[in-house]
């Protein structure tokens, strides 16, 4: 019997009473209206562009700046410690260089927070400060996210833009870990190894669906912000056009 269950792999040893699988449950819903987002959608159809992808390398600035900031805070909490993998994980450096890439040497004075990335960032920052337990729900939503379909976005937004040899594509690279697979199992099992009550545990599921909430928000509003920059240059441009043909000055 120990020995069966020592030869039971990790996916196999764990059961529906792990947070792990309880919280990938709870977020089904929510991670197939996160996929279907205009952005992702872009992404998906292969054509995303500078722009969109300037503007989202702003909004995980601002969401990986507090995330982290609030995981190095708490590494020592009962809850943060297991799934407190620094070296492998964080992204505020990486995001940093693409941003230096994209908007030169003075990128922190040139970037724009959205409303909804604000309001993320800020919720980060308050469980970060009250209830520490319920960062497993965000570090899970981010960080498993992009090392799952994440790997994906990252060689569209290559192709789709071009880039070279790596440039502006750091925050998809995790040179840390060899195998996002094995990586993901591991990180499962610590999330399991967390002790919560059930008091605890409900209000991490909720958060998770919440935190998969703020990224949508934060997609959608990218987009409007986006949507009315183009609406804006082409009124510009079609005006400019017919005082041509009208013959103004
Ligand atoms: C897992 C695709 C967007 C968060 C996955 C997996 C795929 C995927 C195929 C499964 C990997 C596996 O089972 O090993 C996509 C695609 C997306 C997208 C195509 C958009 C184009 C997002 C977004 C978020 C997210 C926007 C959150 C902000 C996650 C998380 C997991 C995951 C947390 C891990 C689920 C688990 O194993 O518990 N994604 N995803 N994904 N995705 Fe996404």
């Amino acid at each position: 019997m120990e020995t069966e269950r020592k030869t039971k792999t990790a996916a196999e040893q764990m059961t529906d009473r792990d947070l792990s699988e309880q919280i990938k449950m709870v977020t089904k819903e929510s991670h197939v209206r996160a996929e279907n987002t205009e952005l992702m959608l872009s992404y998906q159809r292969g054509q995303v562009t500078l722009a969109q992808y300037k503007l989202l390398l702003c909004s995980l600035y601002e969401i990986y700046q507090a995330l982290e900031e609030e995981l190095d805070r708490n590494c020592d909490h009962p809850a943060v410690a297991p799934i407190y993998f620094p070296a492998e994980l964080a992204r505020l450096e990486p995001i940093e260089k693409d941003l230096e890439h994209f908007y030169g040497q003075d990128w922190r004075e040139r970037i724009v927070i959205p409303a909804a990335t604000k309001r993320y960032s800020h919720r980060l920052r308050q469980i970060g400060k009250e209830n520490p337990e319920f960062l497993v729900a965000h570090a899970y939503t981010r960080y498993l996210g992009d090392l799952s379909g994440g790997q994906v976005l990252g060689r569209i937004t290559q192709k789709s833009l071009g880039l070279k040899n790596g440039e502006g594509l750091s925050f998809f690279s995790f040179p840390g870990v060899s195998s996002p697979n094995l990586f993901k199992q591991l990180y499962r099992s610590r999330m399991n190894s967390i002790e919560l009550t059930e008091e605890e545990r409900n209000s991490v599921l909720e958060e998770a669906v919440r935190a998969f909430e703020f990224n949508i928000q934060v997609f959608d509003d990218l987009q409007k912000m986006l949507n009315v920059t183009q609406t804006e240059s082409e009124m510009q441009s079609r005006t400019a056009q017919s005082k041509l043909t009208n013959g103004d000055s």
